[in-house]
């Protein structure tokens, strides 16, 4: 995904902004750029592909004393990776880099058009710079040009934006997609669309709230409509990653709500799903899935073997790689081998995605690392953007393997025709509250570290959810022995009469998934069951149970998969309170590993 940084100080501009630019290089990139503005007069340059052609580019140019400066890496969602298509976009005397989308470029393109104003590249973004140049005629104020500019964007972005009409001042927005500004007592200023490029460099930052506007000197800063929130950043870079949190999982919990919106980018639109890697031919002569996968990335595989058959009406079957492998299984080449992995390493994973690629079958990944083994092998791959995840239990990965799963269950639901359109525009209007729900979820985070500490003995957990909730059992489960070192499983709510239930008594605790728009009634008389048995009780559920021992109360949705994502961030919340007061790593659980790429 697209990465910003923005410099304004006195050493040497261009080397500021590409060691930025390569902190930023993990989230992956096609193309680069970097525009400096020094004494009224802006350089830009652009190079296709790695940040090394634009070093290249740049190897003759450097800077001496006071100046601006902004970059971008690109990662394309309109328009080709091409030099033109890359960022910074420039208009007669402005340069403006962007993350994010915005939604009525055309719109806005074509009244820019009609006035006379050409276009170079094919970007949503252009349009900004000329949007700001043909304010600014206007009006004389700088500022409140700018301002009216951003007012009249729809979408989500982070901008900043140079002309040579106002030397040493960066503007900057931020809606929907992250933006930092740091500083230090060198009196340099930093901008940063994530923390990494500001480590070691500023000494404190601002995370930039949702419709902050604003402009920066190095003598002044402005912004609308709250002044900043600067908070110390620490130097050690180990400490300044956790950003304030005490482990990354917890980051990565919080930071479910930025990297779904990243998920989501160019690809769920107003009524439509896009993928550009996927054509339209791409499901011809398909008429059957597998889904191949270990670990969490297994679970993401069997949710979607739900929605795939509810919503593509596709037959789908799920397959642990490990198992896939020596089982001899027969491929037919009318099936579309589908693998999921975070890493891209996973050698099980890995291994089953080379058979089914020997077996002549049309292979799709849907990963986290860009370039990985996966990704190079298969014959496409969907990026999950969810950003590096350093905690061995994995939760953002998770979260938008999902996301990009539900979304391909769409695709493929409007290339066969087995939804019809307004049913399908009805689900995309839910999936756009995703970000938002995973947001709000985070509240009850001090309900479960009240609740963790009752839940640190005991002989065992049962997670149980009925339908997509089963699986999201197994990941509640996963989670929580992954560094609790409890034991748990997840099971199907059906099923626990069908054996498990002969374990049941007080110190059987019972997480039960309890969703209002799926299935409640039927979970709930299986919950009544155990609760007749005297297991403990936890429901999480937007409706209190009465027969729970404790509940966590989510919020009412009106769509599964809103209930799905909530219920989802409370398990990790709570599997990792529970690890916290056991005193575990929680980043770092024994015996386990990130990447497992041995057998
Ligand atoms: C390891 C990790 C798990 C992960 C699994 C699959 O076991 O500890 O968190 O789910 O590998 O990894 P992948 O990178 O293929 O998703």
């Amino acid at each position: 995904m697209c990465g910003i940084v923005g410099y304004i100080g006195e050493r040497e501009i261009k080397n500021r902004l590409v060691d930025g630019l390569r902190e930023l290089e993990y989230r992956g990139y096609d193309s680069a750029g970097i525009a400096v503005m020094q004494n009224g007069r802006i350089d830009s340059f652009k190079a296709v592909g790695k940040l090394s052609n634009l070093e290249e580019k740049t190897k003759e140019y450097s800077t001496e004393g006071l100046g601006v400066g902004i970059g971008h890496t690109r990662w394309a969602t309109h328009g080709k990776p091409t030099e033109l298509n890359a960022h910074p976009h420039m208009g007669e005397y402005s340069y403006v880099v962007h993350n994010g989308i915005i939604e009525n470029y055309r719109e806005i393109k074509e009244k820019l058009e009609s006035e006379g104003v050409t276009f170079l590249s094919q970007t949503d973004t252009e349009v900004i710079v000329h949007l700001f140049e043909a304010e600014a005629e206007k009006e004389e104020d700088l500022f409140k040009a700018f301002k009216a500019t951003i007012e009249q964007l729809d979408g989500a972005y982070a901008v900043l934006l140079v002309t040579q009409k106002a030397p040493d001042t960066i503007f900057f927005a931020r809606k929907g997609s992250p933006m930092i500004l740091g500083r230090n007592r060198k009196g340099e200023i930093f901008f940063a669309s994530s923390d990494a490029p500001l480590i070691g460099e500023a000494d404190e930052v601002a995370y930039m709230e949702d419709g902050t506007v604003g402009y920066v000197t190095p003598k002044s800063l402005y912004t609308e409509p709250q002044e900043l929130l600067f908070v110390p950043l620490a130097g050690d870079k180990m400490t300044a990653q956790k950003g304030g949190y005490r482990f990354f999982m917890e980051k990565e919990i919080y930071e479910q709500y930025d990297v779904m919106s990243d998920t989501m980018i160019g690809r769920v639109l107003d009524n439509d799903i896009y993928f550009e890697e996927i054509d339209e031919k791409f499901l011809e002569g398909v008429s059957r899935i597998k889904l191949c996968a270990c670990g969490t990335s297994y679970h993401a595989a069997l949710t979607s073997s739900y929605l795939f058959e509810r919503i593509s009406k596709i037959p789908v079957n799920v397959e642990i790689a490990s198992e896939f492998r020596y089982k001899d299984p027969l491929l037919t080449d009318d099936t579309l081998f589908i693998v999921i992995s975070q890493s891209g390493e996973t050698a099980d994973t890995l291994e089953a995605l080379k058979m089914a690629k020997d077996a002549g079958l049309k292979t799709l990944a849907i990963c986290n690392v860009d370039n990985s083994s996966i990704v190079r092998l298969a014959d496409t791959t969907l990026l999950t953007r969810a950003g590096i995840e350093k905690g061995v239990a994995s939760t953002k990965a998770f979260a938008t393997q999902v996301m990009v799963l539900w979304m391909l269950s769409l695709f493929f639901a409007k290339q066969r025709k087995s939804m019809d359109e307004s049913a399908i525009k009805e689900e995309i209007r839910f999936m756009h509250y995703v970000p938002k729900v995973l947001q709000k979820s985070l509240e009850v985070h001090e309900k479960c570290k009240r609740l963790s500490k009752r839940y640190l003995h005991g002989h065992g957990f049962f997670f149980i959810g009925r339908d997509i909730f089963f699986p999201l059992a197994l990941e509640g489960a996963l989670k929580l022995k992954e560094i609790s070192y409890l034991h748990a499983e997840g099971y199907p709510a059906g099923e626990m009469k069908h054996g498990p239930i002969a374990l049941a008594d007080a110190e059987l605790f019972t997480i039960a998934l309890m969703p209002k728009t799926l299935l409640y009634d039927k979970t709930k008389s299986n919950v009544e069951e155990l609760s007749a048995r005297d297991s403990t009780i936890l429901s999480i559920s937007p409706d209190l149970f009465d027969l729970a021992d404790d509940f966590i109360l989510t919020h009412p949705h009106n769509h599964p998969m809103l209930e799905f994502f909530e219920m989802m961030v409370v398990e990790q919340l709570l599997a990792m309170e529970i690890a916290i007061r056991l005193g575990n790593d929680v980043d770092m659980p024994r015996n386990l590993a990130k990447s497992v790429t041995v057998e």
